[in-house]
């Protein structure tokens, strides 16, 4: 008998340490305005900004392949569906060192040249270096999931906020609440899931999208043209007063945003109910300096889809489910913003 419960009891610990694992990596927004982190490589322990990409990626460094030689990061051999030469290196990510393969592009062949990323996105094709894959394989993670969490959006130096892969950082999560798992839009290339077309400015109906995806490499959420157009005619309705400058990428400024409404998104649960994101006026714009903000909305010409700009990651902590090609997503706990 007490062997079973020692067994239980350690298996339990066992299971306990192992359910639990999380790689924490600090993000930071770099001046294209996209989330990045700092990794170190290779036996010489190289330093080198990455971006998490979700979209077609692959784990990419471009740099002269005599760089990732004198990094001491191993040669692996050519690839060449990427028209790359394949490496193998000891990466410190957060807190952890893991083994990662990467592709240095073979010159501007290479469909990935100019690209400096990790790859959490699908992989289509064996050849696309994915790091959700490579630590599952090697057992460092027990769950092909990331999960993103920003305290602050605007920051152009500090922590902005974490990528947590393989596991939730539980202090991440509005005490009370739970994931709900998002309903699965097929077809497509990048993790994504569907909204119900209930898209608001304030109580007024803007024309939604079906298709909802989320965005780390911009701040900019894309609505249709359409919804684009209908919150520019609420703002005129309200009186506020902006400027849109169509031929400077669709650039619109404001002078103030005190009126401003929030706007919100009914997604689709996978159960078919709904989940309403909010965005506050302060995420969906930036304040330039003390009298002018810039509106973090562009328009879009492809209609169907709605594409929330990383500021939504401030009021929700998302995961992305990479076998389950899933989106989850809950409130976040908001930081104690006490100072001394
Ligand atoms: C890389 O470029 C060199 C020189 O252009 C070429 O000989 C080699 O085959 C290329 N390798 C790949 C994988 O594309
Ligand atoms: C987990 O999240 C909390 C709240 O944001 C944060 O203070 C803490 O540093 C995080 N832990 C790790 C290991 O990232
Ligand atoms: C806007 O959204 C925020 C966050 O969800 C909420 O606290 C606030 O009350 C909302 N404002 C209005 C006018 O609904
Ligand atoms: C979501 O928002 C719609 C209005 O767009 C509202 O009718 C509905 O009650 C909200 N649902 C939940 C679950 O809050
Ligand atoms: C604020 O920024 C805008 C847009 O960049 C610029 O046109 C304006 O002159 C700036 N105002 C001040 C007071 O610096």
């Amino acid at each position: 008998m007490r062997s079973i419960f020692a067994f239980i009891l350690i298996f339990a610990v066992v299971f306990g340490t192992i359910s639990n694992q999380r790689i924490s990596v600090p993000l930071k927004i770099n001046d294209k305005q996209q989330l990045f982190f700092t990794v170190k490589y290779g036996e010489k322990q190289c330093q080198v900004d990455l971006i998490p990409a979700i979209n077609f990626c692959s784990n990419v460094i471009t740099e002269p392949s005599q760089v990732a030689d004198q990094c001491g990061s191993v040669y692996i051999g050519e690839n060449n569906f990427v028209k790359s030469r394949d490496y193998s290196a000891k990466f410190q990510l957060g807190n952890t060192q893991t083994n990662l393969q990467f592709s240095v592009p073979n010159g501007s062949q290479s469909m990935f040249y100019g690209a400096q990323e990790l790859c959490f996105g699908f992989q289509n094709y064996a050849e696309q270096q994915n790091t959700l894959i490579e630590l599952f394989q090697s057992g460092q993670l027990t769950e092909e999931r990331f999960y993103v969490g920003l305290n602050n959006a605007q920051t152009s130096s500090a922590s902005a906020g974490y990528l947590d892969i393989g596991a939730a950082n539980e202090s991440q999560i509005k005490a009370g609440s739970d994931f709900v798992k998002l309903s699965t839009s097929t077809g497509e290339s990048q993790y994504s899931t569907n909204s119900n077309r209930n898209l608001n400015y304030g109580s007024q109906k803007l024309q939604g999208g079906s298709i909802v995806f989320f965005s780390l490499d911009s701040p900019f959420t894309q609505l249709s043209i359409f919804a684009f157009q209908d919150l520019l005619s609420a703002f005129s309705q309200q009186g506020v007063e902006y400027t849109y400058l169509p031929d400077q990428d669709y650039a619109v400024y404001l002078n103030s945003i005190e009126q401003l409404q929030n706007i919100t998104l009914g997604l689709v649960a996978q159960d078919g109910s709904a989940y309403n994101v909010t965005l506050t006026s302060q995420q969906y714009t930036k304040q330039l300096n003390n009298s002018q903000y810039q509106l973090l909305i562009v328009p879009q010409f492809y209609t169907n889809s709605i594409t929330l700009g990383y500021p939504v990651f401030e009021s929700y902590y998302v995961g992305f489910d990479l076998p389950h090609r899933q989106i989850l997503i809950v409130e976040k706990a908001q930081q104690n913003t006490f100072e001394a």
